[in-house]
């Protein structure tokens, strides 16, 4: 089959150059199926693609629509709401507003708020005031000489080493102004936590940043001392 391809294709450049040779009028036929005789040609002897080396040139035409698949989704297929991690329609939310144009959309909403798992928000008929006071927990019981009364919200633990020296402060200064912890991380109770006095967790990781002998093992000695200010 290849053969005979190869062959007709070769008839083909033939034909047409003394097509060309006898009437100058030839010349863009003849371009046009040289060139698909070339893409043909190519296609059989390429060793990386089966598709190509069974279909040439039509094999293509495949490849080319599978390129161009995301754009004719988004363009004439996908709907407003589908699409991940943000939809068209929030999409155009974000370009309205940059723009100062309408973002809102009387008659009700798109979305089909009988979906199974759909969530929403009611107003309460019977709203209750909110709290003063964020939640907190005792920690230590009645034996536990220091017993820490711990907000519920706290600084996730994020490494000195991970962050900076301004970050740490900052985080710090703002647990000190929010009355919760900030939790260390595994990189040590640096200096830059100590500025501010907000309350400290101090995490332990496997490099015992900050409690460590020379040879880096474990100082209980050095890890009592830190462990023992207030702020920890
Ligand atoms: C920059 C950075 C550094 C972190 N360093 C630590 C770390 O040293 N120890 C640790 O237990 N978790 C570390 N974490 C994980 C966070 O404490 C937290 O578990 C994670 O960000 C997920 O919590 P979130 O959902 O509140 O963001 C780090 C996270 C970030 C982004």
């Amino acid at each position: 089959m290849r053969f005979i391809a190869l062959g007709a294709s070769l008839a083909g450049m033939v034909l047409f150059t003394a097509l060309v040779a006898w009437s100058g009028a030839f010349i863009f036929p003849a371009l046009f199926c040289a060139v698909l005789s070339a893409v043909g040609v190519w296609d059989w002897l390429q060793p990386r693609h089966s598709l190509r080396r069974n279909y040439p040139i039509l094999a293509n035409i495949r490849f080319g629509l599978e390129k161009i698949r995301p754009e004719i989704r988004q363009y004439f297929l996908e709907s407003d709401l589908d699409g991940a991690p943000f939809n068209r329609l929030k999409r155009a939310v974000v370009y309205q507003r940059a723009k100062g144009a309408l973002d809102k959309r009387p008659f009700g909403t798109q979305l089909d708020v009988y979906a199974m798992g759909f969530e929403w928000l009611n107003h309460s008929i019977a709203p209750k005031l909110p709290a003063h006071e964020p939640a907190r927990i005792m920690i230590g019981g009645p034996d536990c000489p220091r017993p820490y009364s711990a907000s519920v919200y706290n600084i996730s633990a994020m490494s000195f080493g991970a962050l900076s020296a301004n970050a740490i402060r900052s985080l710090n200064k703002g647990a000190k102004m929010g009355n919760f912890a900030h939790d260390t991380g595994e990189g040590g109770f640096s200096a830059y936590h100590k500025e501010h006095g907000g309350d400290i967790i101090w995490e332990l990781g496997s490099g015992y940043f900050g409690c460590r002998n020379a040879d880096g093992t474990f100082s209980p000695e050095r890890f009592a001392d830190e462990a023992a200010a207030d702020q920890v």
